[in-house]
């Protein structure tokens, strides 16, 4: 019940956390020259290890997260190095929650689990050729008393996104930290649907 969806475990978990900034995803490093040029949505984005990455990269972000201790500091970091990001105070449980977010060149989602409507409607808020990148623990990742079954990504979670994606890259890695996936999706564009 910890993992996702539990503000005071996310809330005291960032007021403890040491100040020292977490590396970015592996798999976003690796990944980068997927990603389009523009803008990022970091969904679920924590302290901002990644959304920081994409600033230094030259991308212009927003991070969303329901954790006001998490984006107070995300915008520490940001304020340190002097880059500007977005950060938006958004409880990803409460109906239409990404409704008025906003079109974005891509939306990256790490280890935080949309429900199906969100992600059917996640083709609203992508530009064409744009990138919706996916990383998290995966159907095979043990189940304990922090991280629950239904917080685990499922490869069939992507039916919801309907013909307007194309995947281009799925990978799935076990490390110390258990069985993690990425999928990579690239939102078709107009003349790609033709
Ligand atoms: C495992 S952390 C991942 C953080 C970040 N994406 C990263 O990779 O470092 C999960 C994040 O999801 C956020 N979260 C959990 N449930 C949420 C919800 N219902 N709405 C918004 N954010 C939520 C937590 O505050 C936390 O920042």
């Amino acid at each position: 019940m910890e993992y996702m969806g539990n503000k005071e475990y996310w809330d005291e978990k960032f007021t403890n956390r040491s100040d020292k900034l977490l590396s970015p995803e592996k798999s976003v490093v690796e990944n980068i020259s997927f990603f389009k040029n523009g803008t990022v949505l970091d969904i679920a984005c924590g302290d901002g290890r990644n959304a920081l990455f994409f600033a230094q990269k030259g991308f212009k972000v927003t991070g969303i997260d329901f954790s006001i201790k998490a984006l107070e500091r995300l915008e520490m970091y940001a304020r340190r190095v002097d880059f500007s990001i977005k950060t938006k105070q958004i409880d990803l449980q409460a109906d239409n929650s990404l409704k008025n977010i906003g079109m974005f060149d891509n939306i990256l989602i790490n280890h935080y689990r949309l429900n199906k409507n969100q992600l059917r409607d996640i083709k609203n808020h992508i530009s064409d050729n744009g990138i919706l990148f996916v990383c998290g623990f995966g159907d095979k990742h043990k189940i304990d008393s922090k991280i629950r079954k239904e917080d685990l990504i499922q490869p069939t979670d992507f039916e919801a996104l309907d013909k307007s994606f194309e995947l281009i890259k799925h990978d799935k890695n076990q490390d110390e930290r258990g069985y993690f996936v990425t999928y990579i999706f690239k939102k078709k564009s107009f003349k790609d649907k033709l």
